[in-house]
């Protein structure tokens, strides 16, 4: 059934596909403080300035470089180079310290769609760009994707930690599994992102209503909490984030024993607050050309950010 939510959605979606929407708005000087709200930019320069301003105001941040699907073995390989270029520049301007500018990966940019092979080539894209954060004294995490490549990354996960144990993973809470793989992975030294989730996914694998992702989100939030490992709480809902303070008092955690994580301009006023309490804040963000179709999914999210944009459009 086709309620105006889904349609909305759906065409957003479809814009997301139109390379003259594209153009133009990239030609637009007038849109792009908008566009800047939620991308760190196009170049590794551009993301260092909003990486530092981030870090100027006590919030640490994990960089995306975006790029999804790879079928191109060039592409996975000029991904894996962009992340360690990003490592170099970022570590030359001191922000790579104890973890305090990350990188995020999806390993279908590395090469995992690569036909039998590709696991083992985004498993070696990978395991450079793990060298290239251990040089610069910060850490990884792995995006995860759609539930078809739910087993595939736990496994990359599982080989790259063999080497550097700070590698971090990310759970969803819509997935029937992740409660069990929430106490795979709640162990000493871990670091789990949990996050809703992000894909379409059927029933067969995935709750579907809001209420039954958010009442997992709590079951996974709380055997996270009760481990040994260090949670991220990946999420902009006002009543997980007060959960999270809760169940963390519970648990006896230390503020500094987990971290809130939010997107780049999403509740910024509020990553400011769980900052000044002196809760750990990190802020996600993306960047790099393929900027476009990352911006569209978000508005898909959420419409409501689709007025916040056109209005910036018409206004600047
Ligand atoms: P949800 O979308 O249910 O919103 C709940 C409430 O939060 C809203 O009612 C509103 O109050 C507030 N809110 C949400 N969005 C808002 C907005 N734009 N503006 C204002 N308020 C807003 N997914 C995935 O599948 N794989 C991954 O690797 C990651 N990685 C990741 C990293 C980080 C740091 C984050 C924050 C998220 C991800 N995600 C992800 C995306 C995640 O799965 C999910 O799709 C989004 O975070 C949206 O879910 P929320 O938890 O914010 O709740």
């Amino acid at each position: 059934d086709l309620t105006p939510a889904l349609l909305l959605r759906q065409t957003i979606l479809g814009l997301s596909r139109n390379d003259q929407l594209r153009d133009a708005i990239e030609r637009a000087p007038i849109s792009r403080d908008v566009v800047h709200r939620f991308v760190g930019g196009v170049s590794a320069q551009d993301v260092l300035r909003v990486a530092s301003e981030l870090v100027d105001t006590r919030r640490s941040v994990t960089i995306d470089y975006l790029g999804e699907d790879t079928v191109d073995p060039a592409m996975a390989t000029s991904t894996r180079d962009a992340y360690v270029e990003l490592l170099r520049v970022l570590s030359e301007a001191g922000l790579t310290h104890d973890g305090t500018v990350e990188v995020s990966l999806k390993l279908s940019a590395l090469g995992q769609a690569l036909g039998r092979d590709g696991n083992t080539i985004a498993l070696e894209n990978a395991r450079v760009i793990c060298q290239a954060a251990a040089n610069a004294g910060t850490t990884v995490t792995l995006d995860m994707e759609d539930h078809t490549t739910t087993d595939k990354t736990l496994w990359v996960l599982h080989e790259l930690r063999q080497d550097w144990p700070w590698v971090g993973a990310v759970l969803q809470s819509y997935l029937y599994r992740t409660e069990q793989d929430c106490r795979d992975l709640a162990g000493a030294g871990s670091r789990v992102r949990l996050c809703k989730g992000t894909y379409k996914e059927p029933e067969s694998v995935a709750f579907q209503s809001k209420a039954d992702v958010d009442l997992s989100y709590v079951r996974c939030l709380k055997i996270l909490l009760e481990g040994e490992g260090y949670p991220m709480v990946a999420t902009h809902d006002p009543r997980l984030v007060e959960i999270t303070s809760v169940l963390a008092e519970k648990a006896r955690r230390d503020p500094d024993s987990f971290e809130f994580q939010m997107l780049l301009g999403i509740r910024p006023e509020e990553q400011l607050r769980l900052a000044a309490t002196g809760a750990r804040m990190r802020v996600y963000v993306p960047y790099g050309d393929e900027w476009y179709g990352y911006l569209m999914r978000r508005m898909a999210e959420r419409p409501a950010n689709l007025g916040f944009f056109l209005r910036g459009l018409a206004t600047k």
